[in-house]
């Protein structure tokens, strides 16, 4: 089997979730390459290096420069927060490795068009981890549309709601600052609506964005601090320069009409990624806290009889699940991460594209530009790339 030996760029939430990941994915499946967890790199040394020992990579830097530059690195995968993905990948692509890359995909478009454009001249595999299209009752929902179970699409209705910022004493982490992290509630969460809604709808042609802020303050950061976590060092304030929710409505190029709400300020919700799609035949919806359920209602049923259905995606049937436990043995947030690397791993063997790829943060990147821009501008905006 042919080995090839990756490089981590973080080492933190999503640093833990590849690791795990490029560890399960051969144990639990028939692999043409064995992942070998070789470097990972982070800025601060002393987490790093535990960080290495508890998941077994061979080596820390603390410079991702030197991990990129090393010829026998094959593979760099970038958990690292979104204003360093155009600089690493970019480097990366063009040192000729694949990329393995966080959401959101970039900063703005422009880094996003230059990256791509750097990928499809590399030739190496790239791919945007948006890890809930590997999740199987999303594949479910995926293989009805495709079958015509749904049929016409009329209706998206996309929300993603999450509760950690609502104390107004949570500390001022990265995410919450524009320059490292893009944009707030609208990289981080609606990035993965639009992902999904264009994985299972289809491309987005107008958008119309609201946003609001509604804590402009925080206290700084202590150097343990963390999203979803918390730890304020007690020794000033920060100003939050990001939005606390965006929502947005938008028009798809078949005509179906899609809403989107990204907060991280609905009390009580903790990561309830949701998804609900109308069609002419039927109707499927997917709410991420209840992950290995789908619920479909079935129009053809007979009358008197008609109702949402709640489906359990773990039968052999269903994708990826033949690999893990017999039916009703559920899944979780983790798996997901694996089916990437799986997949990732296969398009390298096979020399295939994997989607989402480079091209599609593109797209993805014109949607939350567009919502912002509206949401500042007061206006309508048409995707005129097309
Ligand atoms: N797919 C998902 O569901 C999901 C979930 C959370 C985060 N993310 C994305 O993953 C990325 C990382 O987020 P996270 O939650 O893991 O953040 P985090 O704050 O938990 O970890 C960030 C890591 O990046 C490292 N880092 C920062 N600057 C660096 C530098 N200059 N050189 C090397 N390492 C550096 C830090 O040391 C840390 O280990 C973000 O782009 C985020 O949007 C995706």
């Amino acid at each position: 089997m042919k080995r090839m030996r990756i490089g981590i760029i973080g080492h933190q939430f999503m640093g833990r979730a590849h690791s795990n990941a490029w560890l399960q994915a051969p144990r639990f499946f028939d692999l043409d390459i064995e992942p070998v967890l070789q470097i990972a790199c982070g800025r601060r040394l002393l987490p790093l290096k535990e960080f290495a020992e508890n998941w077994g990579w061979k080596e820390i830097e603390t410079d991702w420069r030197r991990v990129v530059d090393r010829d026998d690195i094959d593979i760099i995968d970038i958990a690292a927060p979104q204003y360093l993905h155009h600089e690493i990948a970019v480097a990366a692509l063009k040192a000729g490795k694949h990329v393995f890359l966080e959401k959101p995909m970039a900063m703005t478009v422009e880094q996003a068009q230059e990256m791509e454009a750097t990928a499809l001249i590399s030739g190496k595999v790239h791919y945007l981890n948006h890890n809930y299209r590997r999740c199987p009752a999303v594949r479910l929902a995926k293989n009805m549309i495709d079958e015509g179970k749904i049929g016409r699409i009329f209706h998206w209705r996309g929300a993603y709601l999450q509760d950690w910022l609502t104390d107004p004493e949570f500390p001022l982490t990265w995410q919450l600052e524009k320059e490292k992290a893009g944009s707030g509630a609208q990289a981080d969460l609606n990035s993965h609506s639009i992902d999904l809604a264009r994985y299972l709808v289809g491309e987005i042609s107008q958008v119309t964005g609201m946003t609001a802020q509604f804590v402009s303050e925080r206290p700084l950061p202590n150097k343990n601090a963390a999203a979803f976590k918390g730890g304020s060092s007690g020794e000033g304030m920060g100003k939050v320069t990001v939005e606390d929710a965006s929502f947005m409505t938008v028009r798809f190029v078949n005509g179906a009409l899609g809403s989107f709400e990204a907060s991280r300020f609905a009390v009580g919700r903790k990561n309830y990624n949701l998804f609900e799609i109308y069609g002419s035949k039927g109707s499927v919806s997917f709410n991420l806290e209840r992950m290995n359920e789908l619920q479909y209602y079935n129009n053809d049923d007979q009358y008197g009889e008609k109702g949402f259905r709640t489906i359990l995606a773990t039968d052999p049937s269903h994708d990826y699940i033949t690999n893990w436990w017999p039916p009703g043995h559920i899944i979780g947030y983790e798996h997901e991460f694996v089916h990437a690397m799986v997949d990732f791993l296969g398009a390298i063997s096979k020399g295939q594209e994997i989607h989402p790829n480079f091209t599609d943060g593109v797209r993805e990147m014109e949607i939350l530009e567009a919502g912002l821009r509206s949401a500042e501008e007061g206006r309508m905006i048409e995707l005129e790339t097309l």
